[in-house]
Formats: structure tokens, C-alpha cells, sequence
């Protein structure tokens, strides 16, 4: 298997189904191992939940892959890093973009979605598990089409001029890179608290949805299991998965 994350190389497409079943092809096949793939634009791109990704050209599509055994955390904890990767170089020079991480793993930037991640795990027999996280990130685009759940945003609108996607990629693989590193030398403790000081949730109002059901109530912050602890006057609830909206105002969703 070919191995490319020593130097954090990642592979070039013009044009992707989607970056993560490419990547976890490559994965099946046997072809790449720790791998880091990018598309300027994909034809079929997945979200969370069985959604549908938009991905116009001037996006950035980009999977990256790592195998995953004997950790003593699960694959979320990918995003969680991932989440934290992206969000410390978008509020950085030369992104300089107002961000704040959401719970489970988008990234927001004035109460518009502006990335979004996929993680999934590979297994077959005589393969390694491998994790492929995907990362949708809107980049370049002048309009930027919502989701069914969210408005979404652009850093092209947030800062007014383009970026090169190319090279936001890049650092977002090296930055990755690290912070999956220090998680696994240092285990989650750290990379949680790094979460919650880039985030919102906690200490926000929200609404949880899970399939059809919703649940309103305070969040008092995330688990060492990286679960959304949501309080209201009917008690205490966790959530391990769902979608989150941050409710400023009544009827307001961020
Ligand atoms: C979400 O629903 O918020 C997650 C979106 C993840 C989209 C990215 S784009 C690169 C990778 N390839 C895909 O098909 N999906 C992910």
C-alpha cells in the first residue's frame, strides 16, 4: 500500500464522484493507505445523514484517510480534530474568518454554514479499518446554496476576494496531521477543551434534532465522549449524534 502522509502530500483530481468513495476504493483496493485527496468539484458528493453535498467548482472537496486500530476512542474524535485543525487556520491570516465550531462537526461563520464534515469508517475483511474523513468546505463561491437544514456561506462572501483552495487544502491536511497526532499521543481530554474554547454550543441555547424528534434546552457542554450534554426543565439529556441548531432567538437558527 502506498502511503503518502509523510509529507502530507495530497493528490490533485479535477473532477470527483465524491472524494470519500474514491478514497475508500483506494482503500478496499488495497491501492493507498494514509491518503489525502482533493476534487475541484465532485459529481456526487455526500453529506451527513444521506444528504446530498453541492459541489460546484471554487470548493474545497478534500478526504483525507488514516488507519484506525487499537485506539481507545472512537472515529468521531477525527472530526472533532479535523474540526479544530480547520477552524485554528481559518482564524488565522490570511483566512482571518470569524469561525466557530458546531456541534457535531460544522463549522459556522455568522450563523451560516460554512463547512461541513463526513466521517466514515472502512472495514473489509483482511484490510485494516481505516477512517476517511470528508471535508466540504465553501470556499470561492459568489452565491452559496443552504442546505435543508442550514443557510450556508462562503469565505469568498465573508472576506470578499478569493483564496487558493489548493493551498487552504494543503495546510488543512498538515494541520490535521497534528492534531491527530497530539490526540493520539495525548488521548481526547486536550483536544476537547481545544473544541469547546473554538466553539459556541456550549453555553448556548439549542435544539437537537434526531430523525423526527427535537429537543430544546441549554447546553452545558460536551462528555469526554464528546456527547452534547442539553439541559431543560424535564431534566438532563445527551445526545451522540444528531444535528444541532443554535437558537439566539426564538425562530432563529444558526
Ligand atoms: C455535512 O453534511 O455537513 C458533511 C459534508 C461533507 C462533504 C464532503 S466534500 C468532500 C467529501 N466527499 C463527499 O462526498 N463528502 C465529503
Amino acid at each position: 500500500m502506498e502511503a503518502l502522509e509523510e509529507d502530507n502530500k495530497v493528490l490533485f483530481l479535477s473532477c470527483a464522484d465524491s472524494t470519500n468513495t474514491w478514497l475508500k476504493e483506494q482503500i478496499l483496493k488495497q491501492a493507498l493507505s494514509c491518503a489525502a485527496v482533493f476534487a475541484g468539484r465532485q459529481t456526487a458528493g455526500r453529506g451527513r445523514h444521506g444528504r446530498h453535498w453541492e459541489s460546484p467548482e471554487g470548493g474545497l472537496y478534500l478526504s483525507i484517510s488514516f488507519p484506525f486500530e487499537n485506539q481507545n476512542f472512537p472515529p468521531i474524535f477525527s472530526c472533532v480534530a479535523a474540526g479544530v485543525a480547520i477552524a485554528g487556520i481559518l482564524r488565522r491570516e490570511p483566512y482571518t474568518a470569524d469561525v466557530f465550531l458546531k456541534w457535531p462537526n460544522d463549522i459556522f461563520a455568522g450563523g451560516r454554514k460554512l463547512c461541513g464534515m463526513l466521517s466514515e469508517l472502512v472495514t473489509a475483511p483482511g484490510i485494516a479499518p481505516h477512517v476517511v474523513i470528508g471535508i466540504g468546505l465553501n470556499v470561492n463561491a459568489k452565491v452559496v446554496t443552504a442546505d435543508s437544514l442550514y443557510e450556508a456561506v462562503s469565505l469568498f462572501e465573508l472576506k470578499g476576494h478569493e483564496f487558493d483552495v489548493r493551498l487552504l487544502a494543503e495546510q488543512i491536511v498538515s494541520e490535521f496531521r497534528r492534531e491527530w497526532r497530539n490526540t493520539v499521543e495525548f488521548g481526547t481530554e486536550q483536544l476537547i477543551s481545544h473544541w469547546c474554547a473554538l466553539s459556541e454550543t456550549p453555553g448556548a441555547h439549542v435544539e437537537v434534532l434526531q430523525d423526527e424528534n427535537r429537543f430544546a434546552g441549554y447546553c452545558v457542554g460536551v462528555s469526554d465522549a464528546f456527547e452534547l450534554i442539553v439541559e431543560n426543565e424535564n431534566g438532563s439529556r445527551r445526545f451522540s449524534a444528531g444535528d444541532c441548531r443554535t437558537l439566539r432567538q426564538p425562530g432563529v437558527q444558526r
